[in-house]
This record gives structure tokens, C-alpha cells and sequence, in this order.
């Protein structure tokens, strides 16, 4: 067992974020992120887009983090970094950025999972954050992701459901789109709601078998709903958008609920993790809170620094790998899917 005094730089640039965090033992010490605002304009991420953005930004992103640490680079024990998944030119970025800066600092390289970080973060030593006991369920909910995960230990996890079409964070974003609201749509949705009668309009909840979830159903039933009003009614969208987006809202956030609520009850589980942007969303954690009090179940969010994408989860991920002395390669591969 080494001592809590290593530290770590670990990256993150899976997708639209170019993130650098220090990490002393469990304790983050910085954690930086350069958001891409570029992709506003088109709705959506932009693949060609972002790595070129990754390129520009990870330079400055690292300097800060070691800056904001204030450590110097020699004093570093490993650097960490995003194999995948994610989007294959994005993860280039932060892996030859991270291999040549090891090469140059005869370092270990440690290669981490993206999504076993956004699980992991329940570990990172702080106030504010509370550590759960294996096993248990990891929910993660972004405009990437949702999975359920059974979490065995620290790098044992089974994926028992996934989405087989959109994540949940891709379902608000879409549907947000439809109604004319900015990219990302998910805060805007969630503060409209907070205005609207979440039982005005009624969307379908897929009744998929197993522990699998669909958002396409939904989206497409909402925009076909929207459609056939504004033609009816051209400011329809306007006239209605609290409830619209508290309905749709509703709807999104128990298509989760119902599975979580599944698997809790087969796998005997009470404690839930949550991972992804989604975990910002007030109705689900309402309702994750209501649950906790009638279910007796326990809840874990961490604070949403540590729920979106960032990389003191890949720093987190990392340290574990460091006490096995799991180190990578090279020649390791960036990886656009990657199984836990
Ligand atoms: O984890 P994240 O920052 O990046 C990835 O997608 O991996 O998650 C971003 C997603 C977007 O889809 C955004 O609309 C959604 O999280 N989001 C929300 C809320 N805040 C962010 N969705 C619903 N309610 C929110 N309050
Ligand atoms: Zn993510």
C-alpha cells in the first residue's frame, strides 16, 4: 500500500469538456474545466469541433490545475487519463496529451475508464461527500450516458441496464431543441417545470422487460404531440411551455425511476449512486429523496462539480489503479467503446 502523499494529474476530454485536476492520495487539490461553448450555435456536440477545441484548450487546462494545486510537474507520481468511451477525436487529444507529457516526465501512465470515474467519485475524500459500501447501484445519467451498474468493487461492475437508443440527458436536450430552447436544454427544462403541472400532458413510459431503458419513444411521441398542437394553435408551444416542460419532465425522470425501483428490489440493494449531469435535475432528486424516506433507501449525489464530466473522477479512478500498481502503456489505444 503506498502512502496518501502520490499525486496525480489526471485528464478528461471525452467528449465536449477539457478538464486537468490534481489530486493528492483521495483528496482533489484542483479541478479545472475548459467548457466548449461553440457547440451552442449547432444543438448539439460536434465531434470535428471539439477535438479541435480539446487542442487549443488542454495546454492552459493543465497549467491551471497545476497551477491552482500549486505543485510543480516534477513533484507528479502518475498522470491519469481517459481511454473511453467517448468520441474517438476527443480522447485522442487528452491521450497523446498525456503520454508525451509522461514520456517527457519519466511517469507511470494509468488509463481510466470514463465511466467507472463517474462512479468512483463517491470516493474522493471530502466534506461533503459520502463514501457507500459495496455492492451497490450506480446510476449514470448525462447526455451520454444512463446505465444501471452493479458496483462490486472498485473496477468489478456490471452493467444491468442501459438505454438501447438516447440518454436521458440527450432526450431533454432533443426535446428542448423542438421547443426552441438552448443547447443544453436539461436546466432550462428543469427551471420551466418548477412553474408547470407535471400531469397536464401524458407521454408513454416504455414497458421494456429487463433492466433496459428507451428515450426515443418519448421524444418522438413529444414531438409529434407538438407538432399536431402548433399546427392547431401556432403559439401552442409558447402558451404551454411550463407545463410542457414539466410533463415531459415527469415523464423522462420515471422511465429511471421505474428501473432503479426494479433493480433495487432484485438485487436487494439499498444504496443508489449518482453519476452524470442528469443528477443536477430537481425532480429526480425529489423523488430519489422521497424514495430514500419510503423505500429506506440511501441516496448519493455529490455535488454537481463532481457529477458532470470533470477530472478529478478520472483522478479518483486513477488513485485506486495506483494502489494496485496498474499501470498502461504507450501503445494503449483510445478506445470511442469501452466495456467496464
Ligand atoms: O455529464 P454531463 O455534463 O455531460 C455528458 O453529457 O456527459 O451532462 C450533460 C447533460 C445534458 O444533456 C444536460 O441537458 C443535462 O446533463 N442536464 C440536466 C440538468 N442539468 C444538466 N438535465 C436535466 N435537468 C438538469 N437540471
Ligand atoms: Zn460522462
Amino acid at each position: 500500500m503506498l502512502s496518501n502523499s502520490e499525486l496525480i494529474l489526471a485528464i478528461e476530454s471525452s467528449c465536449d469538456d477539457t478538464a486537468a485536476a490534481v489530486l493528492r492520495g483521495r483528496k482533489v487539490l484542483s479541478n479545472c474545466i475548459a467548457n466548449q461553448t461553440i457547440h451552442k450555435a449547432y444543438g448539439g456536440v460536434v465531434p470535428e469541433l471539439a477535438s479541435r477545441a480539446h487542442q487549443s484548450k488542454i495546454i492552459p487546462v493543465v497549467h491551471q490545475a497545476l497551477a491552482q494545486a500549486n505543485i510543480d510537474k516534477n513533484d507528479l507520481t502518475a498522470i491519469a487519463y481517459t481511454q473511453g468511451p467517448g468520441l474517438l477525436g476527443s480522447l485522442l487529444v487528452g491521450s497523446a496529451f498525456a503520454k508525451s507529457f509522461a514520456l517527457s516526465l519519466e511517469l507511470p501512465l494509468i488509463p481510466i475508464n470514463h465511466m467507472q470515474g463517474h462512479l468512483l467519485v463517491h470516493f474522493i475524500e471530502e466534506e461533503g461527500i459520502q463514501t457507500p459500501k459495496f455492492p451497490f447501484l450506480g446510476v449514470t445519467v448525462s447526455g451520454g450516458h444512463t446505465q444501471l451498474v452493479l458496483v462490486k468493487n472498485h473496477f468489478e461492475m456490471e452493467v444491468l441496464g442501459t438505454t438501447l437508443d438516447d440518454a436521458i440527458g440527450e432526450a431533454f436536450d432533443k426535446c428542448g431543441k423542438r421547443m426552441g430552447l438552448d443547447y443544453p436544454s436539461g436546466t432550462q427544462i428543469d427551471k420551466l417545470a418548477k412553474e408547470g403541472n407535471p400531469y397536464k400532458f401524458q407521454f408513454p413510459i416504455p414497458n421494456m422487460k429487463g433492466y433496459d431503458v428507451s428515450y426515443s419513444g418519448v421524444k418522438t411521441a413529444f414531438t409529434n404531440f407538438i407538432h399536431k398542437q402548433s399546427s392547431k394553435n401556432k403559439s401552442f408551444i409558447s402558451d404551454n411551455l411550463n407545463d410542457l416542460c414539466a410533463s415531459l419532465q415527469y415523464t423522462l425522470v420515471q422511465i429511471i425511476l421505474n428501473k432503479i425501483e426494479e433493480v433495487v428490489k432484485a438485487y436487494e440493494l439499498n444504496q443508489i449512486v449518482i453519476g452524470g449531469g442528469v443528477a443536477a435535475n430537481s425532480e429526480l432528486r425529489n423523488q430519489l429523496a422521497a424514495r430514500a424516506e419510503s423505500e429506506q433507501w440511501q441516496v448519493f449525489l455529490p455535488p454537481l462539480k463532481y457529477t458532470t464530466d470533470n477530472a478529478a473522477m478520472i483522478g479518483i479512478a486513477a488513485y485506486f489503479k495506483l494502489q494496485n500498481q496498474e499501470f498502461g502503456s504507450l501503445s494503449d489505444a483510445s478506445l470511442s467503446r469501452l466495456n467496464y
